[in-house]
């Protein structure tokens, strides 16, 4: 089998906000991630979990506080290195709201022309016709560049976005919830375009929704954000079948499912008690165990460790802390009879 090829590493990401009375925001607290080539690795937490400012770390637009974000093997963190024009165009984020990336002053096609010579396309004869070629490239037609952002549909504008970012060349996108502040007649649309273009250019996708079912129809991969702290990661066939920390089992069971087979596989509802701490006040030990309907003593206490439980599925929850605790006791145990032997 072929190796898969790392886009991205995320290690011991952490944003903390100093505020005021000297506390502090501990926005993202300790994140370890993953992108392969080609692959929608998802990106899932309630409001204020965190999931922007990850990627505002990843794109460069925030200083990480500490933990380092590898890129093509080069450390984009290191102190006193500011990213090349390279490294800035390799990475590029669709937000949710695409008039945050077009100048609305500027028509669509002189936009795309800015970023193009931003990013090194410096034929100047040729900006035109590459601007009309990217607009091909997400689907719309090449005369729309002659459009101002506003006169045209939330759909559309967030595409001509889309073809923004792809005009910097980059191999990782980051769509920040892209699709949420659409109607949901043009949501699929948007959708499908997004999908066609990452298999025809292999790109990585950093897909952040707080929209599960989404995510059941794009995700490689999903990866559930609780309070700055990955709590569960896991393939997406893999995470929809078998689900297992309390809080993505809870958030599972409240989403609406469209056909009988998703019925069968979503969990029994679960209740949650209490409301989501505040990440300047984040409770010792699991950050969930306020509202987790499993909690055991420990979770109060201690901060569980992220266990791999099966290749590629890991999570952050002392149940299973416990069951590899026994697994590898039963594991040492063999190893010292067979050395008894
Ligand atoms: N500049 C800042 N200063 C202080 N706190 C901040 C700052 N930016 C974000 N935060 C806090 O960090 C936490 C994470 O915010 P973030 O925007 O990353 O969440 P999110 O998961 O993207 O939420 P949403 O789904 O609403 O977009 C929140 O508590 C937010 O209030
Ligand atoms: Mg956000």
């Amino acid at each position: 089998m072929t190796e898969k090829k790392k886009t991205l590493e995320v290690k011991n990401l952490k944003k903390h906000f100093p505020i005021k009375n000297g506390k502090v925001v501990r926005a993202v607290d300790g994140v370890d991630l993953e992108i392969y080539e080609g692959e929608t690795l998802g990106l899932v937490g309630e409001s204020g979990s965190g999931k922007s400012t990850i990627a505002y770390m990843i794109v460069g637009m925030y200083k990480a506080s500490d933990g380092s974000i590898i890129y093509n093997g080069e450390d984009l963190t290191k102190r006193g290195i500011k990213r090349t024009k390279e490294q800035k165009g390799n990475i590029q984020i669709v937000f949710q709201d695409p008039s945050s990336a077009l100048n609305p002053r500027r028509k669509i096609k002189k936009s795309l022309e800015f970023t193009l010579k931003l990013h090194g396309e410096v034929d100047k004869g040729n900006l035109g016709e590459k601007a009309e070629d990217l607009l091909e490239m997400v689907g719309l037609p090449r005369e729309f560049g002659e459009n101002y952002p506003r006169s045209i549909g939330g759909g559309e504008r967030q595409l001509a976005s889309v073809a923004r970012a792809m005009a910097a060349n980059p191999s990782l996108l980051i769509l920040d919830e892209p699709t949420s502040a659409l109607d949901v007649s043009v949501q699929a649309k948007v959708i499908r375009k997004l999908t066609e273009l990452q298999k025809e250019r292999n790109l990585s996708y950093l897909f952040i929704t707080h929209d599960l079912s989404l995510m059941r129809n794009i995700a490689t991969r999903v990866a559930i954000l609780y309070l700055g702290k990955v709590c569960e990661l896991a393939p997406a066939e893999d995470f929809f079948e078998k689900p297992l920390h309390p809080y993505t089992q809870m958030l599972l069971s409240s989403i609406p499912v469209a056909t009988d087979e998703e019925e069968l596989l979503r969990p029994e509802k679960v209740v949650s008690t209490g409301e989501i701490p505040s990440p300047v006040d984040i409770p010792p030990g699991c950050a969930f165990h306020m509202r987790c309907p499993d909690r055991m003593d420990i979770c109060s206490k201690e901060l569980p460790q992220m266990t791999e439980v099966k290749k590629g599925h890991s999570v952050c929850c002392h149940k299973y802390c416990v069951q590899k605790t026994a697994a590898e006791a039963q594991e040492e145990e063999k190893e010292v009879s067979s050395d008894e032997k």
